[in-house]
C-alpha cells in the first residue's frame, strides 16, 4: 500500500518521537528528591507490594488507606507495630529497625501537601476528615433538629454508600440536593418506603418509620434551601485535594 521511501519516512519519524519522548521522560525536573534512605525505603515498599492495598496520591489498590500523607497521621510506635505484627488485614512484614527506620523516611518525604494529599477513599484515621466527613459536619452544625433527625437517618442507613453531594454517583444515585423540587411528598413517601428496585435503588433497609420518612423529606427541603452555599464550600475542598500532577515525576522518585 506504500512506497518503500514513505515507509522509511514514517519509521523515521517513528524513532525521533522515541527518541524525544525517552528524552523528556529522563530529563523530568522533580520535585521530591528522596534522600537515600527514603530510596530504601520505596524499594521496600515496591518489593512489599504495598501498593496493592495502599494509595499513593490516591493510586494503588483498597483494602488499605492512601498512604501519602500516613507519616503526620501515624507515629514511630505504631509504624513499628504495623510493620511488625501488622493489623487486622494488614500482614506482619517482620522488619528489622533499619527497615523500619526507611520505610518512616520515604513516607515522610513524599508527605508533601504542597505537591498534593492523598485521596483519603477511606478517611483520615485521625481526623475522618474526607469531603464526605466535613460535608456531614457543616450539615450538623446547621441544620434544623427536625431536618437533622433526617440527616442521622440518611447518614446511618446506607443512603450515603450510593448518594453523593452534588453528583451522581457510579451507580446512578442522583444527587438529592433538588429532589424537593422534582418530586412531592407523596412521591418522596413512595421512593423512601419502595425504593425503586428495577432502577438500582433497593427499598431501604431497615424499613425507615413515617416520622423518619417526614424528617427525611424536611432535610431534602433544608438541602435544597441551602444547595449554593453548601456546594461552593464543597467544591473549595475538592480543589484543596487537588494532586498537582505537574509537580510529580511519574511515579518514580530520585
Ligand atoms: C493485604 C493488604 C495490605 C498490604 C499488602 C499492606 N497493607 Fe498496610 N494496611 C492495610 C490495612 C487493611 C490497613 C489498616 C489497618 C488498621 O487500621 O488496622 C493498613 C494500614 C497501614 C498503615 C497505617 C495507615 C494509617 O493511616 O493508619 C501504614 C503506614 C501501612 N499500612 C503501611 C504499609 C506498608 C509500608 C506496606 C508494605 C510494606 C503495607 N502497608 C502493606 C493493608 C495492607
Ligand atoms: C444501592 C444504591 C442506593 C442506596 C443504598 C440508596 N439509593 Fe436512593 N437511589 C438510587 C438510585 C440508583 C436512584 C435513581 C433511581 C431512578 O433512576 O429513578 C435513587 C433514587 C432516590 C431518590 C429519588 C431521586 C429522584 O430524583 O427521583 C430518593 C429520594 C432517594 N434515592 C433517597 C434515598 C435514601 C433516603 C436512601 C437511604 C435510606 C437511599 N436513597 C439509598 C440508589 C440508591
Amino acid at each position: 500500500m506504500f512506497e518503500p521511501s514513505s515507509k522509511k519516512a514514517m519509521l523515521s519519524v517513528l524513532v525521533v518521537c522515541f527518541a524525544i519522548q525517552t528524552g523528556l521522560v529522563y530529563s523530568d525536573d522533580v520535585d521530591i528528591e528522596l534522600s537515600a534512605d527514603a530510596v530504601e525505603g520505596r524499594e521496600l515498599f515496591h518489593d512489599g507490594s504495598c501498593q496493592v492495598c495502599h494509595q499513593l496520591w490516591g493510586q494503588g489498590g483498597f483494602l488499605g488507606p492512601d498512604l501519602t500523607n500516613a507519616s503526620s497521621r501515624i507515629d514511630e510506635t505504631r509504624l513499628t507495630s504495623l510493620l511488625t505484627v501488622g493489623s487486622g488485614q494488614m500482614p506482619a512484614y517482620q522488619y528489622d529497625a533499619e527497615q523500619i527506620r526507611s520505610m518512616r523516611s520515604f513516607l515522610e518525604e513524599i508527605d508533601r501537601p504542597d505537591v498534593g494529599r492523598g485521596q483519603l477513599r477511606l478517611g483520615d484515621p485521625a481526623t475522618s476528615v474526607t469531603p464526605q466527613g466535613a460535608f456531614d459536619a457543616v450539615v450538623r452544625e446547621e441544620v434544623s433538629p427536625v431536618a437533622l433527625a433526617g440527616f442521622e437517618a440518611f447518614a446511618s442507613g446506607v443512603c450515603s454508600a450510593c448518594h453523593f453531594p452534588f453528583q451522581t454517583s457510579v451507580v446512578g444515585a442522583p444527587d438529592l440536593s433538588m429532589v424537593s423540587q422534582r418530586l412531592d411528598d407523596a412521591e418522596l413517601h413512595e421512593v423512601l418506603t419502595n425504593g425503586r428496585p428495577e432502577l438500582g435503588m433497593p427499598p431501604p433497609s431497615p424499613a425507615l418509620s413515617a416520622t423518619q420518612r417526614d424528617q427525611l423529606i424536611e432535610y431534602f427541603g433544608w438541602l435544597n434551601d441551602h444547595r449554593a452555599d453548601l456546594m461552593s464550600d464543597w467544591e473549595l475542598r475538592q480543589r484543596e485535594r487537588q494532586v498537582d500532577w505537574s509537580r510529580l515525576d511519574w511515579w518514580e522518585f530520585r
